[in-house]
């Protein structure tokens, strides 16, 4: 990976002037839109997140294009999946980038996806290294870039971009190997679509593009230089148990490694996001609460009243 770059805007609670003190003001949805702590100054802005926008779908594409900041210091992070063609991952971040002090983004396997109808062929690594670099011209924070941190509201915490793939390691019951899963998986017709469309060139399979990720990952981690928590951000969950869950257990194997079992605890994560699954919800490992955040195709959240909005991650909710 060449050398590092930090995003051209580097925005936000960190260097942006306080906004107007609105004590006991609220947002449309009910929360505080800004905290007070006594004796201090009005600490602005919430770190917010999202994923599966899946902008291929005209209804989703709207979702996003009224996504508007109710505080002009919130943060947004993009957990991957934001869409399958070049230019609507540019259109879609662009349109982000404009609106919220700071974005974060970690690839999902829909943007690593050379689809036949994508004018831009860009294959695997190349095409990943391309969207990074449309990232840092729009000022958006990626896996390659310095982790920002966190100044708001509920900070400071370290954010941490992850990209790292999957290694079928989240096998099915009765298979010890990568090959005996993913046998068990096309005798009972669930085959990931990445097996078609998501190239790991130069690497020889998506799995050892992952062990790069991952070697990759921990020695950024180790070099982190700084003791703050961490919101580890990962399109893939980085624990298995988020799978259990799903409807064909089959497809766990394209869904994330057991080697990031316990970077949630290695890494003092205050909390963890994902995507990808399309389940929606808030579940805690170990004490460490993961946020699943996606808002997934239209048939998905037809079903749940309407697409998500992005979720607070911190401040986190008083419980
Ligand atoms: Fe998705
Ligand atoms: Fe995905």
């Amino acid at each position: 990976m060449g050398p590092l770059s930090p995003p051209a805007r580097p925005t936000g609670p960190a260097s942006a002037a306080p906004p107007l003190a609105r004590p006991g003001g609220t947002a449309k949805d009910g929360r505080p839109t800004v905290r007070i702590r006594p004796g201090r100054r009005p600490v602005p802005g919430t770190l917010l997140a999202i994923s599966d926008l899946h902008v291929g779908h005209a209804a989703n594409r709207e979702h996003l294009a009224a996504l508007t900041p109710d505080d002009p210091d919130d943060w947004l992070i993009v957990a991957g999946d934001v869409g399958e063609r070049a230019a609507d991952v540019e259109w879609a971040l662009g349109t982000l980038a404009e609106r919220y002090a700071g974005v974060v983004w970690v690839p999902g396997n829909h943007e690593l996806w050379t689809p036949r109808n994508d004018p831009d062929q860009r294959r695997g690594e190349e095409r990943y290294l391309h969207l990074v670099e449309v990232c840092r011209r729009l000022g958006v924070h990626t896996p390659e870039d310095p982790y920002p941190v966190w100044r708001g509201a509920g900070g400071p915490v370290q954010l941490v971009p992850l990209f790292l793939l999957y290694d079928h390691s989240f096998r099915p019951d009765g298979a010890s190997t990568k090959e005996e899963a993913l046998e068990i998986a096309y005798n009972a017709g669930i085959i990931c679509t990445d097996e078609y469309l998501l190239h790991p060139d130069p690497y020889p399979t998506r799995d050892a593009w992952c062990r790069a990720r991952l070697a990759y990952s921990e020695d950024r981690l180790a070099a982190r230089g700084t003791d703050l928590p961490t919101v580890l951000v990962n399109h893939w969950p980085l624990v298995r148990e988020p799978t259990r869950v799903l409807r064909y257990p089959e497809f766990a194997q394209w869904c994330g490694t057991d080697r990031t079992a316990d970077w949630h605890l290695k890494y003092d994560a205050a909390a963890v996001v994902y995507g990808h699954l399309h389940i929606p919800r808030t579940t805690e490992y170990d004490g460490v609460r993961f946020e699943e955040v996606s808002v997934g195709y239209p048939r998905e959240w037809n079903r749940r009243g309407g697409p998500a909005r992005p979720r607070a991650i911190l401040p986190a909710a008083q419980g």
